[in-house]
């Protein structure tokens, strides 16, 4: 199997990305998301505006659960809140069957709103508070992801006082990187902060440590190795490790039957930058090209590696198959938003480029366009790619930038630009820096809804208790 599933395109870029291969259609030159006219919506609700489409998060979903229908144990499906955690998306996902992943008190208190049931919902974080363990223990999570030994003794004392063992596995750190990643997006290396350590003997110390410990059910081992991952080799050698403390659990007594392998999965049209492109781009605002997208068989040859990685290994060393625990991202999300853009003014700087001033930038979306490719499509006429164009946000500052150098259809005032596979950490790293943060729109049977509504000044305000007292006596915190 390749390594890279694709390769850069070594050409210039003489047409622009097709918005059929995002399930988008253009009538008289506008993008159409589900039948729903984006110029419309934009106009009506104004921009930066996010669309989201049920219908492709369905297909996703559905998508993977075929990937792994012939695993041979149970497969549960946890979503990770963190990347996009609008609540009309996650009820869509919810309502197909998807449990959740969440990392934090907001997380686990937004699962329990939505209604999710208590043995679906995993919590995991590499420094979970107090009060975070404790409320999942009372609220009778299926699963608690514990990272590090001091949250083994934490679990232990919290299964005492509720007077029952608390479902647990281990964060374990495989020391495995994906090819073709950049730094900021691996999380199986020894150099992150994330799990314990399994060539130094500390994983293998908190497996027996947790074997032995009364208020405790180990029921297996979770790793999470990176985010955007093509490289599928690296996905089946950080099981095999992870199988390894399996069999060590079952030596030291406990009764592990699930395996939690993390999510991870990349996408089809966007990409991460590897580190080289990310140092690149950042130094010299060379944007690397466009990718070709990923093969289309992408979900089912993860889902194929995994069962394959998982079944045989499990057979080699006479464990029973596990029940897996899947925690997706951006595999469910990516593709099904888009961020819409208006451009606001052009500039020409000669010898220098053309710039276009959008209304959202890297200060809407905090990380995401300094870190992975995404196509940006002109959504309000068809034209023809005509050289290239950074394009900004409304920030005075040159960080606040969509792309610099992309090649685009020549731009102009009021022009609305749709930013491709933004369901992905885009909402989730959202910051109010690059101005209000945009609402968000969930097209469903044919219908679009908004489901967030676009902040407001007193949103903003709410927060600031100085305003409140004009200066004076604070409430205190
Ligand atoms: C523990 C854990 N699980 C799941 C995910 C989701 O990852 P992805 O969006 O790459 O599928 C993350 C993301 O960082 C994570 O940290």
């Amino acid at each position: 199997m390749a390594l890279m599933p694709w390769r850069w395109t070594r050409r210039r870029e003489r047409t622009a990305p097709d918005p059929r291969l995002w399930g988008l259609e253009r009538r008289h030159g506008r993008l159409h998301m589900d039948g729903q006219d984006l110029v419309a919506l934009a106009e009506r609700l104004g921009t930066p505006l996010h669309v989201a489409s049920a219908r492709t998060l369905t297909t996703r979903y559905d998508e993977l659960c075929t990937a792994f229908a012939a695993y041979p144990a149970p497969v549960r499906v946890c979503y990770s809140y963190k990347t996009n955690r609008t609540a009309g998306v996650l009820r869509v996902l919810h309502r197909l069957g998807c449990g959740a992943e969440v990392v934090d008190e907001f997380e686990l208190r937004l699962a329990r709103d939505l209604g999710v049931p208590p043995a679906q919902v995993v919590l995991n974080g590499p420094n979970k508070s107090a009060r975070e363990l404790e409320l999942a223990v009372e609220h009778g999570a299926g699963l608690i992801v514990a990272d590090g030994l001091e949250e083994i003794r934490q679990l232990d004392s919290l299964g005492a006082a509720a007077g029952r063992a608390v479902p647990i596995a281990l964060r374990i750190c495989p020391d495995v990187k994906p090819r073709g990643m950049n730094v900021s997006s691996v999380t199986g290396s020894r150099r992150t902060q994330f799990g314990l350590d399994l060539r130094s003997g500390e994983a293998l110390h908190a497996v027996r440590e947790a074997a032995g410990r009364p208020h405790l059910r180990l029921r297996g081992m979770m790793a999470h190795i990176g985010s955007g991952i093509h490289d599928l080799r690296s996905v089946a050698r950080s099981i095999d490790r992870l199988l390894d403390l399996q069999a060590a659990a079952h030596r030291a007594g406990a009764e592990p039957d699930l395996l939690d392998v993390g999510g991870g999965l990349g996408t089809r049209r966007s990409r991460e930058f590897t580190t080289w492109e990310l140092l690149r781009y950042l130094a010299t605002g060379h944007l690397p090209q466009r990718p070709a997208p990923a093969p289309a068989d992408l979900v089912s040859r993860y889902g194929a590696t995994v069962c394959e990685a998982v079944t045989t290994g499990c057979r080699r060393r006479g464990l029973e198959v596990p029940a897996l625990v899947l925690e997706p991202g951006r595999a469910l999300v990516s593709d099904a938003q888009v961020l819409l853009l208006r451009v606001g003014a052009m500039r020409e700087r000669p010898g220098v480029g053309r710039f276009a001033l959008a209304d959202g930038g890297a200060m809407t979306v905090s990380m995401m366009f300094l870190s992975e490719y995404h196509s940006v499509l002109l959504a309000d006429r068809d034209a023809p790619l005509d050289g290239e164009t950074s394009v900004f946000g409304r920030l005075p500052s040159p960080m606040d930038v969509v792309y610099r150098g992309m090649p685009l259809p020549r731009l102009q005032a009021d022009d609305l630009l749709a930013v491709m596979d933004a369901g992905a950490y885009f909402t989730a790293t959202e910051t109010a820096f690059g101005g209000a943060r945009p609402a968000v729109v969930l097209i469903e049977d044919g219908r679009a809804r908004v489901i967030r509504r676009r902040e407001r000044y007193e949103d903003r305000v709410a927060l600031e208790s100085d305003l409140e007292t004009g200066g004076g006596d604070g409430a205190g915190a």
